[in-house]
């Protein structure tokens, strides 16, 4: 099964030509580089506006069928920094151990990790990933969750009556 990802770069001065994007790329580089059976089907480039935002986010979800979504850029603490309001608006379930752990790995990289204010979560059978803006972290915190990502879209993927059969199973294990 190929996976498809999406790579949406929120950046005002990207959206606006005034900046090469180089986090996407990056991104895109680190996937065919080290996830085979990844592909990058969608790429894009939003300002930091959470209703734009939100509305690709979820058109990429809804449409586009994603496995999984990785924006770069917008999760710090200046006034324009709303990727994490959007993907929250968007999501039906979060999946805060996927942040938890880039927060925690990145501090062994610099301290600043504490200022990312990332989110991760699921909208249908899409995992939703965002990532800090800089080339170098965002591939720094792809690099921490990409081991267990193969895992976390074949759970997305199960039939809706899969968790009732793991049900069933455990209960007959336990003698139930
Ligand atoms: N994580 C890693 N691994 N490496 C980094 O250099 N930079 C941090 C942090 N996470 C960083 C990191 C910084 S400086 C900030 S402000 C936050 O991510 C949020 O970044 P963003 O505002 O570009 O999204």
């Amino acid at each position: 099964m190929v996976i498809h990802v999406g790579i949406l770069t929120v950046s005002d001065r990207s959206a606006r030509g005034q900046r090469a994007d180089l986090s996407g790329p990056a991104l895109a580089q680190a996937i065919a580089d080290h996830w085979p059976a990844a592909t990058v089907a969608e790429a894009g480039v939003v300002p930091d506006e959470r209703s734009e935002i939100a509305a690709t986010l979820a058109r990429w979800a809804d449409e586009l069928r994603l496995d999984l979504i990785l924006s770069t850029g917008g999760t710090g603490f200046a006034p324009r920094d709303v990727t994490p309001e959007a993907t929250r608006s968007v999501i039906d379930r979060e999946a805060p151990g996927l942040a938890e752990a880039m927060r925690g790995e990145s501090l062994r990289v610099t301290k600043h990790a504490m200022l990312s204010r990332a989110v991760a979560g699921i909208r249908g059978r899409t995992l939703i990933v965002n990532l800090p803006g800089s080339p170098k972290a965002a591939v720094e915190n792809l690099a921490t969750i990409l081991p267990v990502l193969p895992h976390a879209i074949e759970l997305l993927q199960e039939a809706p009556d899969a968790e009732q059969h793991h049900a069933t199973t455990e209960g007959a294990g336990r003698g139930a």
